[in-house]
């Protein structure tokens, strides 16, 4: 007999769901599971990894962006600087984002000289503008839905990477891109 006050459930769960053992390292693609993970979505496209950090992808045509001066990126700017200078001069898309950003407030002071993830929810507004249709949006933090229905995404697969000990999991998800625009359409 269904309870009254029982959860409702909203959405089935038809996406991939993955679960990965890795201890916690600041920069997440050190990490070498969690570098594989992102790696095999990427093999032989064209892919923006926005909060980049040391490692570069492999296997891919990365542009790559940190606003950290030390690494080895393509960019050095603020994320959103990045996406708008993108957007201007277009001259393809990106199969796949990849957006790693300090996850809180606190671990931008403490662990990236307090370069912050500014401006984030615009960051999301604008990527549809870069990204092919049917292309992914690879999103690590401490939320699942990110680029969500509203901006015409929905999830693939959800990672949740289990760090051990008394450290929060890093949740991971990729969306992809299934609402296109009329003109993306025609051409
Ligand atoms: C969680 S780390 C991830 C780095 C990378 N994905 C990796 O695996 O090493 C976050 C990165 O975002 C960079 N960052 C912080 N605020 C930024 C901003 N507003 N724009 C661009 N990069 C930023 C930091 O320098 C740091 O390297």
């Amino acid at each position: 007999m269904p309870r009254d006050d029982a959860l409702e459930v909203f959405e089935a769960a038809t996406f991939k769901f993955t679960y990965l053992a890795q201890p916690l390292n600041r920069y997440t693609f050190k990490a070498p599971k969690v570098r594989a993970w992102v790696e095999q979505y990427c093999k032989g496209l064209v892919v923006l990894n926005l909060f980049a950090g040391p490692t570069r992808l492999s296997g891919c045509i990365e542009y790559s962006n940190d606003l950290d001066p030390n690494f080895a990126t393509t960019f050095h700017l603020d994320a959103l600087d990045c996406v708008n200078l993108l957007r201007s001069n277009l001259e393809r898309k990106f199969d796949r984002i990849v957006i790693d950003p300090p996850y809180s407030y606190r671990k931008s002071m403490e662990l990236y000289h307090g370069n912050k993830n500014s401006r984030f929810k615009k960051i999301l507004d604008l990527i549809p503008e870069i990204l092919t249709p049917k292309g992914l949006v690879i999103t690590f933090g401490y939320h699942s839905n990110v680029m969500s229905k509203k901006r015409g995404f929905a999830i693939r697969e959800i990672l949740l990477i289990s760090h051990g000990g008394a450290q929060h999991d890093t949740i991971v998800s990729v969306e992809e891109r299934i609402k296109v625009t009329e003109k993306e359409i025609i051409t």
